[in-house]
């Protein structure tokens, strides 16, 4: 997993419980680089696994709500560093339509030991439908990061249903058009 991703979420955790207490988080989940990422580099995707479990034992807050507030941050983030990818996009159906066949294939040239998931999109009438698959069991970040998209467009479609395999890596997300 790209360092990007993992520094965002310590970030994240900084903002959140503030800085001594996210080191603790660090420190208590064992993570094998110590939880210093440069942004370019490249880590195991269990990292962020870890982070977020430890944070989960050592804060208030439940996994969801990480997680989500967690990718609501990311795709801030996205917005900030890689404005190019939302420009004249005005929906979230109309950027997750992109994300397999433009926006994950930009990543893929800047970062070429990027590991990316497979997406597929159909539209029937009012109902876009997304399918994720993916070697890594992280449904849950892609559920979240559905959720942060949809926000991020005003909240004018909605995630009708989804459904995660129990393995995480494959979900399927209905989100019914404005
Ligand atoms: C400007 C928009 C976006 C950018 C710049 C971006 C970039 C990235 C990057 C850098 C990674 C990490 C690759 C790695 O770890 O090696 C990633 C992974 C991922 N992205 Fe995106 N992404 C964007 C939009 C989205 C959206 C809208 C979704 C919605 C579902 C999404 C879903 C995911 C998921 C689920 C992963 C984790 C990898 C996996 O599941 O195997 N991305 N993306």
């Amino acid at each position: 997993m790209k360092g990007i991703i993992l520094s965002e979420f310590v970030e994240f955790l900084e903002e959140t419980v503030g800085p001594d207490h996210a080191q603790a988080i660090i420190d208590n989940s064992g993570v094998s680089s110590g939880g210093a990422y440069s942004r370019v580099g490249r880590y195991d995707y269990q990292e962020l696994i870890q982070l977020l479990t430890q944070a989960v034992t050592d804060t208030e807050h439940d996994a969801a709500f990480l997680l989500q507030s967690f990718s609501d941050h990311l795709f801030s983030v996205f917005k900030r560093d890689y404005q190019v990818f939302f420009e004249g996009v005005s929906s979230a159906a109309e950027m997750l339509s992109q994300i397999d066949n433009h926006i994950h294939v930009e990543v893929k040239k800047l970062y070429p030991d990027a590991e990316l998931p497979k997406f597929e999109y159909r539209s029937d009438g009012q109902q876009f439908t997304l399918d994720y698959k993916s070697p890594r069991p992280l449904a849950a970040v892609a559920h979240a990061l559905v959720n942060a998209c949809i926000k991020y467009f005003g909240n004018r479609e909605t995630l009708v249903s989804y459904n995660i395999a129990d393995d995480q890596c494959a979900a399927k997300f209905v989100i019914q058009l404005s």
